[in-house]
């Protein structure tokens, strides 16, 4: 499959069916100059809209023997495979130094600090984002790739953190529901109306017009201590999210997609999905009706220092108001019965701009 980077509504990687791979990097802005910024986002724009195709961003192999080659030639003849490449512009970007602090989203800023924090400073941050997906690896890696020696060529940015995630954890439209690495479905109640899209994902209203059906991404590296997790009991898995593991039903249904009774007791009076269960925190029913887009991937890094397997989720959300991302964290951060298995190790936020017009560049509009 092939998508189009550019468009009329929100950037490609974020409705789109999650593909099997992300590859996802963070940059550091490293020059202080405007016009670095710019050349750079316009630079990144064209070469996305070549990977997209399954084209190379220029020669790989330039017929003077002395010249370097532009693209780096290791997607050749791999095709689209699906990739999209989503562009995020961090709080730093809409400050004086770029003559932009007028420009700003009118909702972007750092996240307050939540309950289940463990952040470590070299995995959070970033003042540009990256999310290249494919169903090929290769594909992806080789868009970031290149679009990294653009950065140091244009001397713009400099790369920060970065997150390979080989499998998908979130479902769109059409797709079944894939597991993440504690064995469960991930993505049963995800957003995939479009009437939802518009209510909780598209900026609609506020900030410059530019920035219509832009949207906010939060992305949280997650660690899970999965060789812990591996030796619990299956009734207390099943408990601390609110599911059964194997068929995703909620535990007062039967089939994956039943909606779940969260006011339902057993015969002894207690609530059979229990009161610290993920989804019971998480759930729109018990959060004034909030919900997010997920877009998550698993991850892993090997094994640790201590020969632990090394590995987590790379949680990925979209949302027209980052505080809604805050609202449902700072719940299960303060009593989800999941804690006891994970540390969110890095984040960061961004602006996710809409998709740019044929002819101009992402965020074209905030430099005029
Ligand atoms: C639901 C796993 C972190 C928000 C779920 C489900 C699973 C799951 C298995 C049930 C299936 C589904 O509806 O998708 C995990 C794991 C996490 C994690 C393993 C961390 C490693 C988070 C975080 C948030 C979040 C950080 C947001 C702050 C949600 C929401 C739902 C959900 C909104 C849907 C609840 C419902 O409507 O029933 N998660 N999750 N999750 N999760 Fe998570």
């Amino acid at each position: 499959r092939r998508y189009d980077f550019y468009g009329e509504v929100g950037q490609a990687g974020i409705r789109t069916p999650p593909q099997r791979h992300i590859f996802y990097m963070t940059f550091d802005l490293t020059s202080p100059l405007r016009r670095d910024l710019q050349v750079l986002l316009a630079r990144w724009s064209g070469a996305i809209a070549q990977l997209m195709q399954g084209g190379t961003i220029g020669q790989v192999e330039p017929s003077r023997p002395n010249a370097t080659g532009f693209d780096t030639g290791e997607a050749l003849d791999l095709g689209p495979a699906s990739l999209t490449v989503t562009v995020g512009l961090g709080p730093k970007v809409f400050t004086d130094t770029y003559g932009l602090a007028d420009q700003k989203p009118p909702l972007l800023r750092n996240l307050r600090q939540l309950p289940s924090d463990d952040l470590k400073p070299e995995l959070t941050g970033g003042d540009l984002s990256v999310q290249a997906c494919a169903d090929d690896p290769q594909v992806a890696y080789h868009a970031v790739r290149d679009l990294a020696r653009i950065a140091k060529d244009t001397g713009a940015a400099a790369t920060r953190w970065t997150v390979m995630g080989f499998g998908r954890a979130s479902a769109g439209k059409g797709q079944t529901t894939p597991r993440n690495l504690l064995g469960f479905k991930d993505g049963t109640r995800n957003i995939i109306e479009e009437a939802d899209f518009e209510k909780f994902i598209w900026l609609k209203e506020g900030g410059p017009s530019w920035q219509r059906n832009g949207t906010y991404q939060v992305v949280r590296k997650i660690k899970m201590h999965i060789e812990n997790w591996d030796t619990d009991r299956i009734g207390d898995q099943n408990n601390v999210f609110g599911r059964f593991k194997v068929s995703g039903a909620p535990l007062t249904g039967a089939e994956e997609f039943d909606t779940p009774d969260f006011r339902k007791q057993d015969p002894g009076g207690n609530l059979v999905i229990p009161a610290t269960a993920h989804i019971r925190l998480a759930a729109h029913e018990n959060n004034n009706g909030l919900r997010i887009l997920r877009r998550s991937y698993n991850y892993t890094d090997g094994i640790n220092e201590i020969g632990l397997l090394d590995a987590g989720l790379l949680f990925i959300s979209y949302q027209n108001d980052p505080a809604h991302f805050e609202t449902i964290q700072e719940k299960l951060g303060a009593s989800d019965a999941l804690n006891e298995y994970i540390s969110h190790i890095g984040s960061g936020i961004f602006f996710v701009p809409p998709a740019p017009r044929k002819g101009s560049y992402i965020a074209q509009e905030m430099f005029t």
